[in-house]
C-alpha cells in the first residue's frame, strides 16, 4: 500500500481508518461463526458461478475463517471482501495512480445473475467489496441501502448497471464509495447512471467517492449536493458527462472549498472558462481536468492550493495561461507533475516572460512537465535549467527553434528527455554527457547540424538514443561504445 501513500492525502485518512477496522477483525472470536450467517455465506456461495474456485475454503464450521469473511467480537460477519483486485494501484510518472486495466483478476472472478438477497442476513457488515466480479448487467441491489453499519463500499468494476438506487442514502455510516468501472464491462450492460444526486446528501460521514464512468448528464444538482457533504475529501467523477450547467451559479460553502483535496473531472464535457468554484479551492492536492474542451484561458485561480501536488489539464483545448508557465511555477512551489499536453498553446508568450533570477520557488518539487503537442513555439527558455527537480520532460511536437540551451546541464536527474519535432539547429551542446541519469534522449525531427558530441557516451545510464532526421554529419564517435544500457539507436535521416 506504500504506493497509495504517495500520491494522496485521502488515503492516509482512509488507512488509519482501515487499520482500526482490521484491529477488530484479527480479535479472533471465542464463540466462532453465528449458524445462521454461516447457512447465507453458503447460500451466496450457491448463487455464484466460480470458475476458478476461489470460493474452496467456504467449507466447515467456522465461517470466520473463510476466505474474504472476517467477524468482529461478537462472532458477526463485518467484512466481506470478494475483490478480484490484488489492491496494487499503479503509479504513472506523473503520479497519477490508477487502477490499471488488469487491476483485477478476471480469471479469480464469480458471477452471478444478480446479487443474492441472502447478503440482507449480515447485518452487521461494515465493508463490503465486490470489486472487478461479474454482476451481468443487473442493477445494483436496493436492499444494500438497509446494511446501515457499511462504511466501505466497493462495487467498481462489478458489472452492475442501470440506475444507482436512491437508497444506498440510506448508509450513513459510509465513508468509502466506489462505483466507477476501469471499460471492462460487459458490452450487453450500458453501465450505471442516475438521474440525480440528492440521495447522497444524506451520506454525511462520506470522504471518498468515486462515480467514474456513471452518466450524470441529467443529474445537474452533482455539485450542488456534493457540495453540502461535511466530511467529503475525494471525488472522483471521470467520464460522467458532467458540463458547465451542473455547477451551480452561487458560491460554494467556503468549507468544501478548503477540504476537498482530491478531484478528478476528466473526460467530462466541459467547455468555456473554468467554473469559479474549482478557482477557489484551498487544499487541493491533485486535480484533474484533461480531456474535456475548454477552449479558454487556464486562470492563475486554478492553482489556489499551496499543497496542490499534481495538475492535469493535456488534452483540454486550453488556449493560454494567464500569466504564463512561470507565473503557474512561482505560485505553487509543491507542484510535482504538471502536465499541459495536447493542447492549443503557442509562441513563447504562453511559457511567461521576466524569469527573475530571484527567490520566489520556481516550483523546485517538479519532476515531470509535460508540454508535447502543442503549438510553443520561441526557443527553450534557459529558466528550464533551474527546475533542478526534474525526472521527465517532454517538449516534442511543439515549434521550438534557435539552440538547445546549455543550461539543461543543470537537469541532474532528468530521466527522460524528448524534444523531438520541433525546429532546433545548432550543435548538440557537448553538455548533455553531464546528464548522468538520463535513460531516453530523443532529439528527433530537429535541424541539428555539425557532429555528435563524444560526450554522450559518458551517458552511461542511456537506453534509447534518438537522433536521426537532423543534420548531422562526421563520425559516429566511439565513445557510444560504453553505452552498455543502450537498447535502441535510431541515427538515420542525417547528412
Ligand atoms: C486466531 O486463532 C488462530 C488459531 O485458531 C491463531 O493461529 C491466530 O494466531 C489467532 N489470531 C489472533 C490475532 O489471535
Ligand atoms: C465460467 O465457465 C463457464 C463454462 O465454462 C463459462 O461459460 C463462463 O463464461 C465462465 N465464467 C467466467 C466468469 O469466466
Ligand atoms: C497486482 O497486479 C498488478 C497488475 O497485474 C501487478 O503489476 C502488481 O505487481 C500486482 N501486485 C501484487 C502485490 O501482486
Ligand atoms: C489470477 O488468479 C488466478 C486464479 O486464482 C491465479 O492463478 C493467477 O496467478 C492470478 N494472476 C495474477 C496476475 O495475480
Ligand atoms: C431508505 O431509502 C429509501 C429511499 O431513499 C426510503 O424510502 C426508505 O425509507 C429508507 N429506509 C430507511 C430504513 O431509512
Ligand atoms: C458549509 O458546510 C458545513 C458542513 O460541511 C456546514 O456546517 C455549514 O453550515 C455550511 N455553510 C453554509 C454557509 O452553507
Ligand atoms: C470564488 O471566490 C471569489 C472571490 O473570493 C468569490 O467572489 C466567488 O463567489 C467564489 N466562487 C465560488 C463559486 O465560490
Ligand atoms: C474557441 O473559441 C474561439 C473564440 O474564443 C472561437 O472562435 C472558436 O470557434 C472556439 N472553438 C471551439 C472548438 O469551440
Ligand atoms: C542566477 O543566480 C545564480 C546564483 O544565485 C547564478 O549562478 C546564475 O548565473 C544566475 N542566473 C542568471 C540567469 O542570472
Ligand atoms: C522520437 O520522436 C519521434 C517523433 O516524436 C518518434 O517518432 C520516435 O519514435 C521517438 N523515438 C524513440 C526512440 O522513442
Ligand atoms: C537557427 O535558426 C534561426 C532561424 O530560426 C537562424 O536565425 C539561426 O541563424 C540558425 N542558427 C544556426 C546555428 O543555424
Amino acid at each position: 500500500m506504500g504506493k497509495l501513500l504517495r500520491t494522496d492525502g485521502l488515503f492516509l485518512v482512509f488507512l488509519t481508518f482501515l487499520e482500526i477496522v482490521q484491529l477488530c477483525f484479527c480479535m479472533n472470536s471465542t464463540l466462532g461463526c453465528i449458524e445462521g450467517e454461516r447457512q447465507s455465506l453458503l447460500k451466496l456461495k450457491q448463487s455464484f458461478q466460480d470458475n476458478s474456485s476461489r470460493l474452496s475454503s467456504w467449507t466447515g464450521k467456522d465461517c470466520c475463517k473463510w476466505e474474504g469473511v472476517s467477524c468482529g467480537e461478537t462472532g458477526h460477519v463485518v467484512k466481506l471482501d470478494l475483490s478480484t483486485s490484488n489492491g496494487s494501484l499503479i503509479t504513472d510518472k506523473s503520479g497519477y495512480s490508477y487502477k490499471s486495466y488488469d487491476f483485477y483478476n478476471s480469471s479469480k472472478q464469480v458471477s452471478a445473475p444478480e446479487v443474492d438477497p441472502c447478503l440482507l442476513e449480515f447485518k452487521h457488515l461494515v465493508y463490503l467489496d465486490l470489486s472487478g466480479n461479474d454482476f451481468q448487467g443487473s442493477r445494483i441491489p436496493k436492499f444494500l441501502g438497509s446494511l446501515k453499519h457499511l462504511r466501505y463500499l466497493d462495487l467498481s468494476n462489478a458489472g452492475f448497471s442501470g440506475m444507482i438506487p436512491h437508497q444506498l442514502g440510506n448508509l450513513t455510516s459510509l465513508r468509502y464509495l466506489d462505483l466507477s468501472f476501469q471499460g471492462q464491462v460487459l458490452s450487453s450492460s450500458g453501465g450505471l447512471y442516475a438521474d440525480n444526486f440528492q440521495w447522497v446528501s444524506r451520506l454525511s460521514s462520506l470522504q471518498h467517492l468515486d462515480i467514474s464512468y456513471a452518466n450524470l448528464e441529467e443529474a445537474l444538482d452533482v455539485m450542488q449536493v456534493l457540495n453540502t457533504l461535511p466530511s467529503l475529501l475525494h471525488i472522483n467523477l471521470n467520464s460522467c458527462g458532467i458540463r458547465h450547467r451542473h455547477f451551480p451559479r452561487g458560491s460554494f460553502n467556503t468549507t468544501f472549498l478548503a477540504r476537498i483535496n482530491f478531484l478528478s473531472l476528466a473526460d467530462n464535457m466541459l467547455s468555456g472558462p473554468i467554473p469559479s468554484a474549482l478557482q477557489n479551492m484551498t487544499a487541493l492536492r491533485e486535480l484533474d481536468l484533461s480531456a474535456n474542451s475548454f477552449n479558454s484561458t487556464v486562470p492563475l485561480g486554478l492553482v489556489n492550493s499551496k499543497n496542490l501536488v499534481r495538475l492535469s489539464l493535456s488534452g483540454s483545448s486550453f488556449n493560454y495561461i494567464e500569466g504564463g508557465l512561470l507565473s503557474i511555477l512561482n505560485k505553487v512551489c509543491s507542484l510535482k507533475s504538471l502536465d499541459l499536453s495536447f493542447n492549443y498553446f503557442q509562441g513563447d508568450g504562453v511559457l511567461g516572460s521576466n524569469y527573475r533570477n530571484s527567490s520566489r520557488c520556481l516550483a523546485y518539487d517538479l519532476a515531470f512537465l509535460d508540454l508535447r503537442d502543442n503549438e510553443i513555439g520561441g526557443r527553450i527558455p534557459y529558466w528550464f535549467g533551474q527546475l533542478k527537480g526534474l525526472k521527465y520532460l517532454y517538449i516534442d511536437s511543439n515549434s521550438f527553434s534557435g539552440p538547445i540551451p546549455s543550461s539543461l546541464k543543470l537537469l541532474l536527474m532528468l530521466r527522460e528527455f524528448d524534444l523531438s519535432n520541433n525546429q532546433l539547429n545548432g550543435t548538440i551542446p557537448q553538455s548533455l554527457g553531464k546528464l548522468t541519469s538520463l535513460e531516453e534522449l530523443n532529439l528527433s525531427g530537429n535541424q541539428l547540424n555539425g557532429i555528435i558530441p563524444q560526450s554522450l557516451g559518458r551517458v552511461s545510464t542511456l537506453k534509447e538514443l534518438d537522433i536521426s532526421n537532423n543534420q548531422l554529419g562526421g563520425f559516429i564517435p566511439e565513445s557510444l561504445g560504453q553505452l552498455v544500457n543502450l537498447e535502441w539507436l535510431y541515427i538515420s535521416n542525417n547528412l
